[in-house]
This record gives C-alpha cells, structure tokens and sequence, in this order.
C-alpha cells in the first residue's frame, strides 16, 4: 500500500516540476523578447511596432518555422516574399537555451488568445 502511495506522491510531484519547469522556460522567453528589443518591429496585444504583429504567430507558424526566422531570417524573407523593411535581423547567436525559450514563448501566441 505505502509502495503505491509513494509513487501517486511522486508521479504528482513531477509532473509539478515538469509544470513549474515550463512555465520558467516561458517566462525566460518573455524576457528574451524584451531583452532583444523585437518590439522595434514586431507587436504583441498592441504593444510595440504595429506593423509587425506577432499576436497569432503561434497558430500560423510552427516552432521550426519560428526558429528559422531567428537563425536564418534571410531565406524566411526570400520564402515568404517579404519585403517589409528593415528586414529581420539574425539572431543566431542568441544562446540555444534562450532561442528555446523565445521560440516555446512565441508558440503560446495564439489567435484566439488560447
Ligand atoms: C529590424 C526589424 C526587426 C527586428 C528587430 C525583429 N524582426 Fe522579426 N521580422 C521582421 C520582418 C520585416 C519580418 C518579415 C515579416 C513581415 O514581412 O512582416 C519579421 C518576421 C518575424 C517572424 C515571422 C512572422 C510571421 O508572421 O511570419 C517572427 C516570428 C519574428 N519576426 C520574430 C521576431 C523576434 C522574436 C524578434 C526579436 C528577437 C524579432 N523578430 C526582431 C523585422 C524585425
């Protein structure tokens, strides 16, 4: 009996940690996003340059797609035939754990606001 309450305690505490884990991943993201100052040029709930809006990036892109545009903006630009200037810059050299973050934080934006 102690064996199975042992393990329904544990299997909740992970899965608290594994929560609390991802919820600091999203909050680091936040705080990359402000960091890096996308607002010159992108736009979340009206705040920032409104001719880049970002509010449903989440819905449109996937995370790929949405790290692309931070390693390689150039070719997203070309696929995409954009030609909003200034165009984006790369962010390649952000380190990997924050271009995680930024990219998992992007990925909450949704239309609907979900
Ligand atoms: C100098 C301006 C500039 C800066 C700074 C900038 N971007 Fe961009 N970004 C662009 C442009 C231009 C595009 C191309 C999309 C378009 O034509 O609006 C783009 C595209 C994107 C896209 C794809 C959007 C879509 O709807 O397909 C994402 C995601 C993105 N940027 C995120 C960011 C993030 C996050 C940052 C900060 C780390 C950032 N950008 C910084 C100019 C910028």
């Amino acid at each position: 009996m102690h064996s199975v309450m042992i393990g329904v305690v544990a299997a909740v505490l992970l899965a608290a940690s594994a929560e609390a884990q991802e919820k600091a991943k999203l909050e680091r993201g936040r705080q990359v996003y402000a960091e890096q100052k996308c607002t010159m040029c992108h736009s979340i709930e009206g705040k920032g340059n409104k001719k880049g809006p970002l509010d449903a990036v989440g819905s449109k892109l996937t995370a790929d797609e949405i790290r692309q545009w931070h390693l390689d903006p150039k070719t997203m630009a070309e696929k995409t035939k954009s030609v909003r200037k200034p165009a984006m810059p790369a962010y390649a050299k952000l380190p990997t754990a924050d271009l995680d973050a930024l990219v998992a934080y992007l990925q909450t934006l949704k239309k609907d606001g979900q």
